[in-house]
């Protein structure tokens, strides 16, 4: 057996990924549910943990899919990445216009986070593994003001408090799940903008939860790289998890994937144009590989969405579009990327 998972578990590194239940579901493409079982030892909900998706009608909770995947995930025998807790994207409509209409007041508002997590959490209790608390609470360097802050509807709600809170409450809810702190951006110090450093951030961020005792066991670096920004290497990003295992840390790769712009004339079957791309591609999942495995608090490997077929990057990305995201191409052939992290591992 020379799957991911398998060459993975010799040095004890889950391997991951995303899973699109609409895919997962679908009878039709028997392959996605083979490959998701065989490859990985972890799953993540790409969506249907969200809140939109887990209460779109205020009081009634919607746990069907996310039971599924959780059902899914103790038949292989895979350990799940509870996502996400706290964001501000993916919140159902009754949340965000009563708050924007003034009808959920921002004291109501913290007591319905409270409330959202405790609910959520418990109902999973003992069934995760790794649980992304809050998610992308700080700005990029290209946001306004490019000093870096705390972004979104929570913390302009509730202020930054609510991160220490949310930590609290999940902990209380179960007290075995390890609890991160999930961003983008993260992959190395001072990578993008060195004044601005989003790394630098997070790790001052984390270093005062620690030391207000708030219970935060670890960085989840997402890891939605692009060609077109230059190649990490292994070293730099090393560097970045071994500083977070320095405040006692646990760290993961929650979220790979490496897409490239879909130039005019560029197209699926022209090797001479998407060869160096997939080159790229695959020499940026290799470093953020190899830096887990040359780090033992790094605990896995997660990539969001396995195949070309189902990857966010095509609807996301479109203008310029995007896409070649990941480790299989549209017909479930392994890509250079695959074949990489097989040699790594
Ligand atoms: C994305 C999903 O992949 C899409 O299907 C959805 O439409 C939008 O969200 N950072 C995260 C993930 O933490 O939850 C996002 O997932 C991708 C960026």
């Amino acid at each position: 057996d020379q799957s991911l998972r398998t060459l993975a578990q010799r040095h004890g590194l889950a391997i991951g990924t995303a899973v699109d239940m609409a895919a997962l579901d679908d009878p039709a493409d028997p392959r996605y549910r083979q490959l998701a079982a065989s490859e990985f030892s972890t799953v993540t909900a790409e969506n249907v943990m969200k809140w939109e998706s887990l209460e779109p009608t205020r009081g009634t909770y919607n746990w069907g899919p996310a039971d599924r995947l959780l059902a899914f995930a103790e038949q292989n025998n895979q350990r799940v990445r509870g996502h996400v807790l706290v964001w501000h994207n993916q919140l159902p409509g009754w949340l965000t216009s009563g708050v924007a209409d003034g009808s959920i007041s921002d004291t109501e508002l913290r007591d319905i986070l409270r409330r959202h997590i405790t609910a959520v959490v418990t109902h999973f209790k003992g069934r995760i593994w790794q649980w992304d608390v809050v998610n992308e609470a700080v700005s990029d360097p290209w946001d306004t003001p490019s000093t870096l802050h705390y972004k979104g509807f929570w913390a302009e709600h509730l202020g930054p408090g609510y991160i220490a809170d949310a930590f609290r409450w999940a902990r209380a809810a179960d007290p075995h799940a390890l609890l991160f702190y999930n961003d983008y951006n993260i992959e190395a110090f001072g990578s993008r903008d060195p004044a601005n450093d989003k790394t630098q951030f997070v790790y001052d961020m984390a270093k005062s939860l620690l030391a207000q005792r708030v219970p935060i066991d670890g960085i989840g670096s997402q890891g939605h790289l692009g060609t077109q920004y230059g190649n990490f290497d292994t070293f730099q990003v090393a560097e970045a998890l071994r500083r977070f295992a320095g405040l006692g840390l646990a760290t993961a790769f929650t979220e790979v994937d490496v897409r490239s712009q879909l130039t005019e004339g560029v197209q699926a079957g022209d090797s001479n144009e998407i060869n160096p791309r997939l080159q790229a591609s695959a020499a940026n999942f290799s470093a953020l590989l190899r830096a887990c495995l040359a780090e033992k608090h790094c605990l896995s490997f997660t990539v969001w969405g396995f195949t070309d077929k189902h990857s966010w990057v095509p609807g996301w990305f479109s203008d310029p579009p995007e896409g070649l995201a990941t480790i299989y191409d549209e017909n479930y052939q392994p890509k250079r990327a695959y074949q990489e992290m097989k040699a790594d591992l």
